[in-house]
C-alpha cells in the first residue's frame, strides 16, 4: 500500500526545517506529490523523485525562499503545509490564500490564531497571507477550537522553531498527523503525546535530516475495501493497516462484508448485495469524511435505507446529484443524506467534483448497467496512482480515455 497523500505532503514540507537531505520512502506516484515537489524547488530545494522505487530525496539549502505562489497553491491546497515549517525555520512566510474548493470554504482561522499567539503578525493583501515573527516565535499553551488536521500540523511544525515549550490541546489524532510527529521526533524534536489529542513540543533544538517511511494510505485502502463490498468481489490489500480503519471496517462488516487481517495486510470479501449502513463523519477515530462518498455509493445499491451525516465539509454532498444521475435514490437535507438502495444503477455520464467523489463515482460505475463515463478524472490522479489500472488488475472493466466531452454528453 503506497504512502498516504495526506501524510507525504506534510512530511515533504517538514523537510524544509532542516538543511541537508531528507529521504522519504513509500512515496505514492500521485499528482499532488509532483506539485509539492515543484513548490519545494521554488523555495530553493533540490527534489529527486524516483517513482519506480517510491523514494523522494529532498535536499534543503542553507538559504530558503519564503513564498508559495498562487499558481501552485490553487492547484494544491495542501501548499499551506509549508506555512508552519517556514515560520519555524525563517520566522517569515508569504503564502497565497488557498481559498475554498469543491468540498467547502476551508477556513484557516485556527492555524492563524495559534501563530499569532506564538508572536507572529499575520496580514493579508493581494491574495497573499504574510506571516512574520521578527522577534522569533515563543511556545504557547493553546486549545484548538476544533481538532483540525491542518491547524494541528501548522502549529506543531511552527512550535519546532519556537522558544520554550508548546502545549497543544484538542489536536487532530489522524494517523497522518501522528506520522508527521514521528518524523519530527526522529529529526530530534522532543515531542510527546503522539497520536493523542494533547501534544507538547519543545522548540529550538538542533535538528538533523532523516529517512522516513510514509504511513500507508488508509483512504486508498478503504477505497479498495468498498470496491470489494460493492461488487461482491474479493480484494487482498497488501501493506494495509486495518487498525487505522477500525470504524470503516466495522461498518463494512455491518454491511455484510467479510474482513480478515492477514500477515501482510487485509482481505475483504463482499456480500452478494450489501445491507444499507449509516455513517456519521467525524475527526479520527470517527468515520473519515474522505470515505463518505464511498459509503453513499455503497448505500445506493444496498438493501434498505441509510442516513449518512457529514460533519467536516459543508459542500461534500455536491457529488450526490451526480450519483442520482446513475439512478440512485438520494435525498440531501442540510448535512444529512438519506439513501434508499436500488438493486441496480444505470450507467450515464457524470462529473467527478473532487478526488474522493470521482473515485466513488467510478465504484458506482462498476455496479451500474451499461457504460458510465466519469468526467474530470484528473481529480483522481491527485491521490490514487493508476486508479484505472489497479481496478483492471482486480477484474474491473475500466478504461481511461481521452474524449471530446460533447461525444459523451451528447
Ligand atoms: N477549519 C476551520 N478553520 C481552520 C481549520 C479548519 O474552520 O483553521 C474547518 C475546515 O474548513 C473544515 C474542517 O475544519 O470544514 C476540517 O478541516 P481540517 O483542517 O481538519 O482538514 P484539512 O487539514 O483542510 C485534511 C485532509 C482532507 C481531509 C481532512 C479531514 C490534507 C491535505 N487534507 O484537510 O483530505 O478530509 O483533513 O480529515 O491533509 C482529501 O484527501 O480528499 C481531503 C480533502
Amino acid at each position: 500500500m503506497p504512502g498516504a497523500k495526506n501524510s507525504v505532503l506534510k512530511l515533504m514540507a517538514a523537510a524544509l526545517m532542516v538543511p541537508g537531505t531528507t529521504i522519504l520512502r513509500n512515496v505514492p506516484d500521485i499528482a499532488d506529490v509532483a506539485i509539492m515537489s515543484e513548490l519545494l524547488r521554488r523555495l530553493g530545494c533540490e527534489v529527486v523523485l524516483d517513482l519506480a522505487d517510491g523514494v523522494l530525496l529532498i535536499t534543503v539549502p542553507g538559504q530558503l525562499e519564503h513564498r508559495a505562489d498562487y499558481d501552485l497553491v490553487r492547484r494544491l491546497r495542501a501548499s499551506i503545509a509549508v506555512l508552519g515549517p517556514l515560520m519555524a525555520r525563517l520566522g517569515e512566510a508569504d503564502i497565497a490564500v488557498p481559498g475554498g474548493d469543491a468540498i467547502g470554504s476551508r477556513g484557516l482561522d485556527i492555524h492563524l490564531r495559534g501563530l499569532e499567539l506564538m508572536g507572529a503578525v499575520v496580514t493579508s493583501a493581494g491574495g497573499y497571507l504574510h506571516a512574520a515573527a521578527p522577534a522569533g516565535l515563543r511556545g504557547i499553551d493553546y486549545e484548538l477550537d476544533f481538532p483540525s488536521v491542518g491547524a494541528t500540523e501548522t502549529l506543531v511544525t511552527a512550535a519546532v522553531g519556537a522558544r520554550g515549550l508548546t502545549r497543544l490541546e484538542n489536536c487532530a489524532r489522524e494517523p497522518e498527523v501522528a506520522d508527521l510527529c514521528t518524523m519530527l521526533a526522529a529529526m530530534g524534536v522532543p515531542i510527546t503525546g503522539i497520536g493523542t489529542d494533547t501534544l507538547t513540543i519543545e522548540g529550538d533544538h538542533a535538528l538533523a535530516p532523516v529517512e522516513h517511511v510514509v504511513v500507508p494510505d488508509r483512504i486508498v485502502t478503504g477505497t479498495w475495501a468498498f470496491a470489494a463490498a460493492m461488487t461482491g468481489g474479493e480484494v487482498i490489500i497488501d501493506g494495509a493497516r486495518p487498525e487505522l480503519l477500525s470504524l470503516p471496517c466495522a461498518t463494512l462488516c455491518e454491511a455484510g462484508a467479510h474482513i480478515e487481517t492477514t500477515p501482510t495486510g487485509m482481505r475483504v470479501r463482499g456480500p452478494a448485495r450489501p445491507r444499507a449502513v449509516d455513517a456519521v463523519t467525524l475527526p479520527f477515530p470517527g468515520f473519515p469524511t474522505d470515505l463518505q462518498p464511498h459509503i453513499i455509493a455503497l448505500d445506493a445499491i444496498a438493501e434498505g435505507s441509510a442516513l449518512v451525516t457529514e460533519n467536516l465539509f459543508e459542500a461534500r454532498f455536491r457529488f450526490v446529484a451526480e450519483l442520482a444521475r446513475l439512478g440512485a435514490n438520494v435525498k440531501v437535507d442540510g448535512h444529512h443524506c438519506l439513501i434508499t438502495g436500488v438493486p441496480r444503477l444505470s450507467g450515464a455520464p457524470v462529473e467527478g467534483t473532487d478526488i474522493r467523489a470521482a473515485a466513488a463515482l467510478v465504484l458506482a460505475g462498476l455496479v451500474a448497467d451499461g457504460v458510465t463515463h466519469v468526467l474530470h478524472v484528473h481529480h483522481i490522479d491527485r491521490g490514487y496512482a493508476d486508479f484505472a489500472g489497479a481496478l483492471r488488475g482486480l477484474g474491473a472493466d475500466v478504461e481511461r480515455v481521452t474524449v471530446d466531452i460533447a461525444d459523451v454528453v451528447g
